[in-house]
């Protein structure tokens, strides 16, 4: 999928680009067909809610369900980012986010590239989130917020919370997204499952907690650019990957039965 110079010029100036219902309802049930099974399965890549069983994260199903493999080798997210990045990328992280109903919580404010750099040394902010929405996502069911071009400030300081969710997170104090917010404000892509938004690893975003009966699944690509790769391996694998290869796109109807 090629993006038209005015929506490359949207990414640059905005921080993110959606496109609702991108992938059809076959396609999207593919994928949806596989969440139950690797839910269900007790292992390291299902991170849970704190106190509860229902899973907060997946990891890396890319490397275990044939489903989630073809998603990753996918031209609808693949070729926008190399076109945007102009190199070669890999898959840095894939996370599958279950955000369930009723007990999904809180994503604190933050920037990818914040965890990405603290943690992982990743050299510069030369990459993306893309991402896929598995369920409808609304106002009321935790969408994400994005607060418009406050990727262009640059990486803000951040604090490491280990404390208030189950997975821990480099998060931007409140005087921080206060300032950003006047700014910029704050806007939620919403809509039906199918759809994609790609945003900037540094543009701040957080989510709210899932009070309603909807689940709010969704599965974010993390592509890096094959030159920026990380430098640091103290995260599990299955967190931040350590492949570089160039992904390999497959056809656009890959994930067609
Ligand atoms: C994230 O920021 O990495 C996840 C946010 C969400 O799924 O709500
Ligand atoms: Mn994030």
């Amino acid at each position: 999928m090629k993006l038209t110079a005015a929506q490359v010029d949207e990414y640059q100036r905005e921080g993110y680009l959606f496109f609702p219902g991108l992938f059809s309802s076959g396609e999207i049930g593919v994928l949806n067909a596989e969440v139950p099974k690797l839910y269900a399965e007790q292992r390291p890549e299902n991170v849970r809610e704190k106190g509860s069983a229902a899973v907060r994260t997946n990891f890396a199903a890319h490397t275990y369900n044939d489903a989630y493999r073809r998603l990753g080798q996918h031209p609808r997210l693949i070729e926008p980012a190399k076109q945007i990045l102009g190199d070669d990328v890999y898959i840095h992280q894939f996370k599958i986010n279950g955000k369930a109903a009723f007990d999904g919580d809180v994503w604190q404010w933050h920037q990818d590239y914040g965890t990405w750099f603290n943690d992982d040394d990743m050299p510069d902010a030369r990459a993306m989130n893309v991402a896929v929405f598995l369920e409808d996502v609304n106002e009321f069911n935790g969408p994400l917020m994005f607060i418009p071009r406050s990727h262009k400030k640059g990486r803000q300081e951040a604090g490491h919370d280990l404390s208030t969710t189950s997975y821990p997170l480099w998060t931007i104090d409140n005087e921080t997204i206060t300032r950003l917010v006047a700014e910029g404000g704050i806007i939620s892509p919403k809509g039906p499952a199918g759809s994609m938004m790609i945003f900037h690893c540094n543009l701040v975003h957080a989510s709210g907690s899932n009070m309603t009966p909807w689940n709010r699944t969704i599965v974010y690509l993390s592509l890096n650019s094959c030159e920026n790769h990380i430098r640091r391996f103290h995260r599990p694998e299955y967190i931040a990957h350590r492949d570089f290869t160039p992904i390999q796109c497959l056809a656009d109807d890959c994930l067609k039965n």
